[in-house]
């Protein structure tokens, strides 16, 4: 095949995650001032956040929560937004935030979400690529993620977007505080060409793929942070080849989950220099007990736990959240391909969730 029958053939869903490192420099230079200050309207007296949101948005929300409380030292719930619309109680206080989540701006669950809130007097903000939309147009404070228009079902650019402008709530309320925010800044900074250099791996994540495509159980592992960076990739797995993929928690996985492991089955493990030590370890029990077949995405160095070792080298953590995220969607995307799956048109699936 010549490159340009290459190039036309190429799923959208491919050419959406190609277009990370721009989406993410356009936000920067957008949302970034030459003096490293954030710009962004956002209330600052805030002690607590809650964010609702579905499907990928929900894991992004899950993603950054941890980074909340870490950066922030602030609590930061997050729920789904057909489980928050249940919820009999509302904490709503003048110093929490709402933020709701949606790549479309339209999910039925999220806009219900929102309503329940405005109708309690709460502080909302949407993070949205839709300007425009019922969601932005419901929402006090607003923040386009910018990706530019998604057409694959499987959520890609949209979902790194809106981690993006979490990031960049976080860094702004930190500032606000007086808290430092240079080392955080150069890593967004340095982060669209980090990425490039990911993408140009990509060779070695179709040899996962090819070893992943055999099998029909799955499991994915990360802790904290990467825990939903691991239920992220189950998702674009599971829309897009139908597969049975499952994301646990490293070491709740060994309470009893890890009898998945007697079928048939290949774990992909997340590591980064704060599990480093308790992966290896509960890997080296996994393979004593079930020798299954073992891939690991780390940004660790020599880290050869796996059968396949893929290394995303940085010491960064805000780097290597989007780093794992981009081989886990290009492998997702592969998988795909591999077993002659259509990724940008799942069957059953629609790009917008309404009633
Ligand atoms: C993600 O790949 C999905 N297609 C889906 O889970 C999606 O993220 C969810 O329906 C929420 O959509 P939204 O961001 O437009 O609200």
């Amino acid at each position: 095949m010549n490159k340009k029958n290459d190039e036309e053939t190429k799923p959208v869903m491919q050419k959406e995650i190609f277009e990370q490192p721009a989406v993410v420099k356009r936000l920067f230079e957008r949302c970034i001032n030459s003096d490293d200050t954030v710009m962004l309207n956002i209330p600052l007296n805030i002690n607590n956040v809650v964010i609702s949101a579905s499907g990928s948005s929900y894991n992004c929300a899950a993603i950054a929560a941890p980074l909340f409380r870490e950066l922030l030292c602030i609590p930061c719930e997050y729920e789904y937004s057909s489980e928050f619309i249940l919820q009999k109680n509302y904490f709503v206080t003048p110093q929490t935030l709402f933020i709701f989540i949606s790549q479309s701006g339209e999910t039925s669950d999220t806009l219900q979400a929102i309503k329940k809130i405005k109708e309690l007097g709460g502080k909302t903000l949407c993070i949205t690529n839709s300007e425009n939309s019922t969601l932005w147009n419901l929402s006090d404070y607003r923040i386009l993620s910018d990706a530019g228009e998604e057409k694959s079902i499987a959520s890609t650019k949209a979902l790194c977007a809106q981690l993006f402008c979490l990031l960049l709530i976080i860094l702004k309320i930190k500032f606000s505080t007086a808290g430092s925010i240079e080392s955080e800044i150069l890593a967004l900074k340095r982060l669209p060409l980090y990425l490039e250099r990911i993408i140009g791996d990509f060779d070695r994540f179709k040899i996962a793929a090819e070893m992943i495509s055999k099998y029909r159980d799955i499991v994915i592992l990360g802790n904290k942070t990467y825990y939903p960076v691991a239920k992220e990739g189950a998702l674009k797995i599971k829309e897009t080849s139908y597969l049975n993929v499952m994301a646990y928690p490293f070491g709740e996985f060994m309470h009893g989950h890890v009898a998945v492991l007697n079928e048939k089955a290949i774990v992909i493990a997340i590591i980064d220099e704060e599990n480093a030590m308790s992966a290896k370890r509960n890997l080296e029990k996994i393979r004593r007990d079930y020798n299954p077949k073992i891939i690991c995405i780390s940004s660790v160095k020599d880290i050869d736990s796996g059968d396949f070792n893929i290394y995303i080298k940085t010491s960064k953590k805000i780097k290597a959240i989007f780093g794992s995220l981009i081989v886990l969607q290009l492998i997702a995307c592969e998988i795909a391909k591999i077993l002659k799956k259509n990724p940008d048109r799942p069957k059953g699936l629609t790009k917008v969730v309404r009633d």
